[in-house]
């Protein structure tokens, strides 16, 4: 059956740790696999702006033999109205995979359900799966491998109910950490993702909690994490938000209070002074730059395994 990686608990414990632990390898051995040698296509759907997406998504498939097919959904049929399904029937006549960045979750679902190769959410309104990817493999590789995953007391503070936040949450749980969002009132995750983490946690040994104290959520932390207080889609609430989230910035006073060497990642787009200071992203215990470079591995190993299901 055609796997999909459309959210973060898409991937059971067992195939995360699997598919991280490819992104460390790959890391080392860019060209160690080959599954879209032909090349076959592969391709790369975009609603919203990137950077980091696209070129890594567009580099890796290179990397890996095939033919990075990116398309500015605006200027597609897409963008006159031409429905998901229709898209996705002619699509998979022609490519191996799709890798889409869109707005509403629901729309990534129903291009999978039409879809018989596999669909990589590549950005939602609410999950952002292959950042999470990124993220957790930078940080593996930091501290000696993906077995130091499990356990790991992670923070993430900012917008609660924002993509990133969610899959914090799930995809935490899935590799075992204790997952603490700290967030203003108002910014919540979704309650079916705050219960399907639980759920997963508990299977896990990791846990979920979610505060509206900053220094709770940081106290001890091994990891701190942050994102824009302004997702794309939220511009229009810019100036409520920055007043909402003034207690919520990553700075000196966050890693006075996280553990000692605790790492700090952001997903990046950055707006330093407001979610996170210069001092914090730009100092020793920022691992930023390695983070945004594993979006390259971790992708590679995912697309290696999905194809290979
Ligand atoms: N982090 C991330 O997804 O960056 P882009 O928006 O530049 O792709
Ligand atoms: N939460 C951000 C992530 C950007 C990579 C957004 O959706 O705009």
């Amino acid at each position: 059956m055609t796997r999909h990686f459309l959210r973060d608990d898409d991937l059971t414990p067992a195939e995360q740790r699997e598919v991280l632990t490819l992104a460390l390898a790959m890391r080392h051995d860019r060209f160690m696999h080959r599954p879209f040698e032909g090349p076959q296509a592969v391709a790369v759907i975009f609603d919203k702006h990137s950077t980091r997406t696209r070129v890594s998504f567009s580099a890796g498939i290179a990397e890996l033999g095939g033919y990075p097919l990116v398309i500015d959904a605006a200027s597609s049929q897409m963008g006159r109205g031409e429905s998901i399904s229709d898209t996705a029937k002619v699509l998979e006549r022609m490519v191996s995979a799709v890798v889409w960045r869109t707005f509403g979750h629901d729309r990534i679902e129903e291009m999978a359900a039409h879809s018989s190769v596999p669909v990589v959410n590549a950005l939602t309104d609410s999950f952002h799966p292959c950042q999470i990817l990124a993220d957790f493999a930078a940080i593996a590789d930091e501290r000696g491998g993906v077995g130091a995953l499990s356990g790991l007391d992670f923070a993430y503070i900012g917008d609660g109910a924002n993509n990133m936040a969610q899959s914090y949450l799930l995809g935490g749980a899935t590799a075992g950490m204790h997952v603490r969002i700290g967030t203003p009132e108002g910014y919540l995750p979704d309650a079916e993702v705050i219960a399907r983490a639980t759920e997963i946690a508990a299977q896990t040994g990791g846990s979920i909690t979610i505060t509206h104290e900053h220094d709770e959520a940081v106290h001890a932390a091994d990891v701190i994490a942050t994102d824009t207080w302004v997702s794309m889609g939220d511009e229009g609430e810019k100036t409520a938000r920055e007043q909402a989230f003034l207690a919520f910035q990553v700075n000196d006073t966050s890693l006075q209070l996280a553990a000692p060497g605790a790492q700090v990642i952001h997903c990046l787009p950055a707006y330093r002074g407001k979610e996170i200071s210069a001092s914090a992203i730009d100092g020793d215990q920022s691992i930023v730059w390695l983070e945004a470079e594993y979006r390259l591995h971790a992708q590679k190993a995912l697309l290696t395994w999905l194809v290979e299901q």
